[in-house]
C-alpha cells in the first residue's frame, strides 16, 4: 500500500541543486521515481565528498533504494547501459533500478534531428527529447518493455513512503514555460501522479530554487548581453554555473521574484528551498528584479542577506515553509 509521496521538483529552469538535496532525503523512503524528461537532466550528488554524475536514473540507488523511471520518461537504452555501468562499478546495487514497461525509447534517428534541427534554434541539450515524445505522441513509438532487459523493467508496483523527483523544472514545462524555449515534458508536480498514484496521495511539495537564476540553452528572457555584466560573471565563476549534460556556461541573471512567486503558487509547493545563499553572500551584492505587465522591469536592492531573507520569508508567509541553503551544505 502506499502510505505518502513527497515531490521534490525545480521553480526556476533547472539547475537548482535538486540532485543535491532528494539525494539528503531519499533515505527516509522506499521508493524514489522519475516521473519525466531522459538524460537531459543532469543529477550531480555529493557521497563521502565524492562527486557522481547521473542522467536518467533516480538518486534512489545512491541510497539502496529502489528507483523508478516512470512511464512518461524517455530512455536511452545505450546511455542508461552506461549509467548502471558506471554505478555498479561504483559499488552501488543497480539491479534496484527499473524503468517502466511503457516509457518511450531514444532512437539514433530523434538525436539526428535534434541535432539538426532543434539544438541550433533551441538550445537543446540534443539528446533527442523532443522527437522521442513526439513519437509518443504520434503513437508510432517504441516502449522499454522491447528494449530494456526483464530484470530491469518496472512490475508497476508502488508501496510505503515514495519520493518523486522531477528534471527540468517549472519555467521549462511544456504547458507553463516560455514556449517554445521549453523541454518536452510536464515538469510540474502534479505531473507525478503519471507514475501511477492518487494525487490524495501528495504529502509534501518540495520546490527548488536558487538566491539568483540561470539558464541553459537558448531563451529571449536570458538574453546572452548578460555574459558582459562583471558582477553577473564573477557569479558565474563563484556558482560554477556551466552545464551538468552539456557543459555550457550558463545565462545568469538576478532572481526574478514575481517568476518565483507564480511557480511556488501554482505548482502548490509546500516547502520552498533556496538554493547556492552562500554564492551570493560571497558575492555581496544582494538584488531581486520584478516582472509584471502592470508595472513593467524593475530591481529591489537590499543592504545585506538578512534583509533579503527577511523579505522572502514575508512574501511567502501564507504558502510555505522557506529553507535557505547553502551549495555544499546537506538539508
Ligand atoms: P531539451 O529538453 O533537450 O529538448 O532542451 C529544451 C530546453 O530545456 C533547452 O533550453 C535546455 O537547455 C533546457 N534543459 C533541458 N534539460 C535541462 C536540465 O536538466 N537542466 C537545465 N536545462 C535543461
Ligand atoms: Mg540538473
Amino acid at each position: 500500500m502506499i502510505k505518502a509521496v513527497d515531490i521534490i521538483f525545480g521553480l526556476a529552469w533547472g539547475d537548482e541543486g535538486k540532485g543535491k538535496i532528494s539525494n539528503a532525503i531519499s533515505k527516509n523512503y522506499d521508493i524514489v521515481c522519475r516521473w519525466n524528461g531522459g538524460p537531459n537532466a543532469g543529477h550531480t550528488v555529493y557521497l563521502n565528498n565524492k562527486k557522481y554524475k547521473t542522467h536518467i536514473i533516480p538518486c534512489g540507488v545512491f541510497q539502496n533504494k529502489l528507483s523508478v523511471i516512470g512511464p512518461n520518461c524517455v530512455v536511452n537504452v545505450d546511455k542508461f547501459y552506461d549509467e548502471i555501468e558506471y554505478l555498479q562499478k561504483e559499488g552501488f546495487d543497480t539491479s534496484l533500478v527499473k524503468i517502466s514497461p511503457k516509457a518511450h525509447i531514444i532512437t539514433e534517428r530523434h538525436i539526428q534531428y535534434d541535432l539538426k534541427f532543434l539544438k541550433p534554434k533551441l538550445g537543446t541539450t540534443g539528446q533527442g527529447i523532443a522527437p522521442a515524445y513526439s513519437d509518443k505522441m504520434l503513437r508510432i513509438g517504441k516502449l522499454a518493455k522491447d528494449y530494456i532487459d526483464k530484470k530491469h523493467i518496472w512490475n508497476e508496483e508502488l508501496f510505503g513512503n515514495i519520493l518523486c523527483e522531477g528534471a527540468q523544472s517549472f519555467w521549462l514545462d511544456i504547458n507553463y514555460g516560455d514556449y517554445p524555449y521549453v523541454t518536452s515534458s510536464e515538469t510540474l508536480p502534479y505531473a507525478a501522479c503519471s507514475l501511477g498514484f492518487s494525487p490524495k496521495k501528495i504529502r509534501d511539495i518540495i520546490g527548488v530554487s536558487k538566491i539568483y537564476d540561470t539558464k541553459s540553452g537558448v531563451d529571449p528572457l536570458f538574453p546572452e548581453s548578460l555574459w558582459q555584466d562583471e558582477q553577473l560573471n564573477r557569479l558565474i565563476e563563484l556558482g560554477q554555473e556551466y552545464g551538468t549534460t552539456t557543459g555550457r556556461k550558463r545565462l545568469v541573471n538576478w532572481l526574478n521574484f514575481d517568476k518565483l512567486k507564480i511557480a511556488v503558487k501554482t505548482s502548490g509547493t509546500t516547502k520552498l528551498i533556496i538554493n547556492k545563499c552562500d554564492i551570493l553572500q560571497q558575492l555581496n551584492i544582494y538584488k531581486m528584479r520584478f516582472y509584471n505587465q502592470k508595472d513593467g522591469p524593475s530591481c529591489l536592492s537590499f543592504y545585506n542577506f538578512n534583509d533579503m531573507k527577511e523579505y522572502i520569508c514575508n512574501e511567502f508567509k501564507e504558502y510555505c515553509e522557506v529553507v535557505f541553503s547553502g551549495n555544499k551544505e546537506n538539508i
